[in-house]
């Protein structure tokens, strides 16, 4: 026997898209836009500090994490958000954040509410785990729309009390893959009180914190702060991959009320992995240097402008407030990507893949998500085939 509750999910979105072009030839030289892996350089001292600790592979890594390494996104906490978390009781070190926003599901969703199975809110389209954790728990998932008619967030002040209520725990990333918009101070402070109100749990996914053009983005937890709200009713997910370009070295942290901190921690201590010792260590050093993630963003803010230049006339073109996608008005998402990649050799990825089919349609049906991460001179010509391709200009 198997279990039911994965039966029905969607195949994951690039053996889709694989299934979907790869059935035929490129019509150019292929350029990649479709999976959002940081291809910038990362710091050239990561690897020194890592052979300097290698004798760390050697024993069982702590499991909160060493206290430096908790120290060091205290600290960065502190100087990014102006708040003070305690770095023993509200910070833990994660694989990355995608096995934190599944866990803390685990560890934090209630088995029933109001006596009836929870329901965990996500925008619609969303980073997939979020789906994929709710149904572990055995709670519902409840698809908010996150469309140009909401700024791009999910408006989930306009959901019936009833389904507020039931709600457990609620998704929300900003700034949001796939669409670049960013939850300002007064999304916060709405859904910190909604919060409160119908006593839900949000789970912040900032992992997209530090690439931004303009002013840095608010945070959650600094929201909850300056507006006096139940630190418990907040927890933030951060990662070095997209701030520091390295995906593969599977490194975040989570940090939040010292009760919830205490419950994911406790999980993670039968069922986690903690990170290795070099790991740790070079993270440690990492959290602490903002030079490099000035040079990486200037690195994306160039191509944000180039971004700009190229779809500025596009009807329905949002420049990207932060993150590294463009989240592009078509007709029908598939058929986009499938002509760009006959006609062009440019591979990119149709909305409909990152949201779900709801009684109110597929969400993303009419986009396509484009990564900036290749080379600026790689993505201009890739976005230069895009427009003229889609947009005949
Ligand atoms: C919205 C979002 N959340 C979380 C992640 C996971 O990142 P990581 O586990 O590398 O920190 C990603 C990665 O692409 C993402 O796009």
């Amino acid at each position: 026997m198997f279990p039911d509750r994965f039966s029905n999910l969607p195949a994951y979105a690039f053996p889709r898209l694989r299934a979907l072009l790869d059935v035929h030839a490129a019509g150019g030289s292929v350029v990649h836009m479709t999976i959002g892996e940081p291809k910038h350089p990362f710091p050239s001292w990561v690897g020194e500090v890592l052979a300097e600790n290698v004798a760390g592979y050697g024993v069982y890594p702590p499991n909160d994490g060493t206290p430096e390494l908790r120290g060091a996104i205290a600290d960065w906490i502190a100087r990014r958000y102006g708040v003070r978390v305690d770095a023993d009781t509200q910070v833990m070190p994660l694989n990355g954040t995608r096995e934190g926003l599944y866990n803390a599901a685990m560890a934090l969703c209630p088995e029933a509410k109001g006596g009836r199975a929870p329901l965990v809110l996500m925008p619609n389209p969303f980073y997939q785990v979020y789906a994929v954790a709710t149904a572990s728990v055995g709670a519902e998932p409840m698809f908010v729309p996150a469309t140009a008619e909401t700024g791009h967030l999910p408006d989930f002040g306009a959901l019936p009390a009833e389904v507020l209520d039931r709600a457990a725990l609620v998704y929300i990333c900003s700034p949001a893959n796939p669409q670049g918009a960013v939850a300002d101070r007064a999304y916060w402070t709405s859904l910190l009180a909604l919060a409160e109100r119908h006593d839900f749990r949000i789970l912040a996914d900032e992992c997209y914190s530090e690439i931004y053009r303009g002013e840095a983005p608010v945070g959650a937890l600094q929201v909850a702060q300056e507006t006096g709200a139940d630190p418990e009713r907040v927890v933030i997910f951060h990662s070095l991959s997209k701030r520091s370009n390295l995906p593969g070295l599977r490194s975040g942290f989570v940090a939040g009320g010292p009760e919830s901190l205490r419950r994911i921690r406790q999980l993670r201590a039968y069922s986690g992995a903690p990170l290795p010792l070099p790991i740790q260590r070079v993270s440690e050093r990492l959290w602490a240097d903002e030079a490099h993630v000035e040079e990486n963003r200037a690195l994306y803010l160039e191509k944000f402008q180039i971004a700009d230049r190229i779809f500025g006339n596009v009807p329905g073109y949002l420049p990207p407030r932060a993150g590294f996608f463009l989240w592009l008005p078509v007709e029908d998402g598939e058929a986009a990507a499938l002509k760009l990649w006959q006609e062009t050799g440019v591979r990119v990825l149709p909305g409909a893949y990152l949201s779900r089919e709801t009684d109110a349609g597929n969400p993303g049906k009419g986009y396509i998500r484009v990564a900036l991460v290749a080379p600026k001179h790689e993505t201009e010509q890739g976005l230069t085939r895009i427009r003229d391709c889609l947009y005949g200009q």
